[in-house]
């Protein structure tokens, strides 16, 4: 990736020019089924820009309360493009209630009263819903109730590969389904930089509009797009092993008293487990970084952990160890035993 950098032929991408970024646009395309494809810095760059090509201020954007556009893209699409969230509850694998969908979309202008919808969006895989792969039948459902009320669905699909490879299904078979669709070369796929949107030719005309209004216009962008290509061409397939690698930890984890998860949920590079009630997560995080190992804080008692390139079996061995050791000192033994003690009490188990 770095010798393709280095040796990167390249142009004026704001002007067009640039001959590795067009390379890469045009395989996005390729790729994903769409008319056209464009570069961008980040997946929060995509999905902003994507949102606000999409919709005027004053639309809405129908989206689940769990998804990463929603819970952490610091709410751009309404701080800087007038958009407003409707967000409904994210069902554990991903997928948003049909009718709730139904009963959110507001198509007509004749009442004043009304913002009018913009756009649905998705998620795949869900990041918050522990990587989960949602199924192209949900997909379907979306579509033709879209489909049914002439509106556009963008798809955040930052890590649409690992579903791909995850449910052995060609990405285009979601992106089929869905008006626009933004992807990560960065992460699993290991590129320093980049996402690439694609969609229909007149929308990414609006989204290159709007990528330069956000400064996201590169000038000689080809050695990043030299990485997205060799990411695109070389690291998809590579998926599969973190899948394997996260089963492993999963399965080392779930043994350990005080962690609770379980394996079987867990379809691709992401692991969320919960801490049992009495554990802090800052406490147990900040004694797992001294020991090497970085986890993250998910919310509540959740923990997120993930496997990606560079991540080896011995490093996920040693992770479960370096919990096992943590737990231990946080007295996890006990708690279980106290927790289960209670629970038998008033039989909650
Ligand atoms: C599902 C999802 N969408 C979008 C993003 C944003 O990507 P970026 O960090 O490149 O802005 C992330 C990042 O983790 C993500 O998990």
């Amino acid at each position: 990736m770095r010798a393709a950098m280095a040796t990167a032929v390249v142009g004026d991408d704001v002007f067009g020019e640039d001959p590795t970024v067009n390379a890469l646009e045009a395989e996005v395309a390729e790729v994903t089924g769409k008319d056209a494809a464009i570069f961008v810095t980040s997946g929060t760059q995509g999905n902003l820009a994507s949102l606000l090509a999409h919709g005027d201020r004053g639309r809405v954007a129908i989206l689940g309360d769990q998804s990463h556009i929603f819970c952490y893209e610091a709410g751009g699409a309404s701080a800087l493009g007038g958009i407003m969230y409707h967000t409904l509850p994210t069902a554990a694998d991903g997928t948003l209630d049909i009718d709730a969908i139904d009963a959110a979309v507001v198509t007509s202008a004749a009442n004043p009263h009304f913002a009018q919808t913009g756009v649905i969006c998705l998620e795949n895989t869900h990041n918050r819903c522990g990587g989960a792969v949602v199924p192209v039948a949900h997909f379907d459902e979306v579509a033709a109730l879209a489909a049914r009320h002439g509106l556009p669905v963008h798809l955040d699909g930052a890590r649409l590969f690992n579903a791909s490879v995850a449910a052995s299904t060609p990405v285009r078979t979601w992106c089929d389904r869905v008006t626009s669709v933004s992807l990560c070369l960065s992460k699993g796929l290991a590129a320093p930089v980049g996402s690439v949107v694609a969609g229909p030719r007149e929308f990414i005309a609006r989204v290159r509009r709007v990528r330069k209004m956000l400064g996201g216009g590169m000038r000689q962008a080809g050695v990043l797009a030299a990485a997205g290509r060799i990411a695109l061409h070389e690291m998809v397939d590579r998926l599969a092993e973190d899948h394997a690698l996260a089963q492993r930890l999963a399965a080392g984890l779930a043994a350990l008293p005080g962690l609770h998860l379980d394996p079987a949920r867990i379809e691709t590079n992401i692991v969320v487990l919960e801490l049992a009630p009495g554990l802090d997560p800052g406490t147990f995080l900040d004694a797992l970084a001294t020991r090497g190992v970085r986890f993250v804080a998910f919310g509540g008692r959740r923990v997120r952990a993930v496997t990606h390139y560079g991540i080896t079996a011995d490093d996920c061995d040693r992770a479960v160890a370096a919990c096992a050791a943590v737990l231990r000192e946080l007295g996890a033994d006990d708690l279980e035993r106290e927790q289960s003690r209670l629970d038998a009490l008033y039989g909650r188990r």
